[in-house]
């Protein structure tokens, strides 16, 4: 079992991330053919959090799997989902008690696709220890899942380097998510495993990390609260293509980023 396409997209990040994907995945998934596309939802709505609402938008558009991060549980009305729905995981490492998954498995045409989510602890705050946690994961998957992809949604590069490390060879993918950059050192790590640290947003690049620039800036310069709101201009999509190799491996990284087309 070989030559399958994952699609991964980062950070969605509020209605300009949500009007991307839905104007520019068709064209995305004609030029790559994925068999599963996988996107991280934590910005969904508002910028910050996802509900039940925004994430229907995102199934409808054509996304299988939907990964979170630290502002999963920002709207109480997601909590449901997150419980009920096998399309949406939340950090593995959070608490047990928590709302939602921290893994699914999803069969598509006879493949088995387990999509993991982790949280860092390097500048954030979670339960257990991601390094632990994905090892009793990994177990748990092994006859359940033919293919294990894993986000990893943190914020230093040095913590998400080192999961790129412990999971080479184990896993088809490990791809950071959080700070909506993009990184430049995506590839095929030695062990088989696809390796990105950021995968970087679909949001607008005229913002900073996807927030209007002009609020950022004032923030900055007044040290003072200020109110934000998600930025509109130049949005991009970015993502990575992932290629499997048999054996839970992959054969092939390819990092995406697209201007988005006009819904
Ligand atoms: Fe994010
Ligand atoms: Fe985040």
């Amino acid at each position: 079992m070989s030559g399958q396409r994952v699609l991964f997209l980062g950070d969605i990040v509020g209605e300009p991330g949500r009007s991307a994907v839905t104007s520019t995945l068709p064209s995305l998934v004609e030029r790559h053919a994925p068999d599963l596309v996988i996107a991280n939802g934590e910005n969904v709505a508002g910028g910050l959090g996802i509900t039940p609402r925004t994430a229907d938008k995102l199934f409808a558009a054509g996304i299988d799997v939907l990964t979170t991060g630290n502002h999963v549980y920002r709207h109480r009305d997601a909590y449901e989902l997150l419980d009920k729905s096998n399309r949406i995981v939340r950090p593995a490492n959070y608490l047990e008690t928590n709302p939602g998954r921290g893994h699914t498995v999803i069969e598509k045409n006879g493949v088995r696709w387990g999509v993991v989510n982790l949280s860092g602890n390097v500048f954030m705050q979670a339960a257990h220890s991601p390094f632990h946690v994905i090892n009793r994961v990994l177990g748990q998957l092994e006859d359940e899942a033919d293919y294990v992809f894993v986000d990893f949604h943190a914020e230093a590069t040095s913590e998400k380097v080192a999961m790129g490390w412990h999971l080479d060879g184990r896993a088809l993918a490990v791809v950071g998510t959080h700070t909506h950059v993009p990184t430049a050192d995506g590839r095929v790590l030695p062990g088989g495993t696809a390796f990105i640290s950021d995968v970087g947003m679909t949001g607008a690049r005229g913002g900073v990390i996807g927030v209007k620039k002009e609020q950022i800036l004032e923030r900055f310069m007044t040290q003072m609260p200020v109110k934000f709101d998600t930025a509109t201009d130049d949005v991009w999509v970015m993502g990575v293509l992932v290629e499997t190799a048999g054996n839970g491996l992959a054969k092939s990284f390819e990092q995406i980023m697209v201007p988005a087309e006009p819904g």
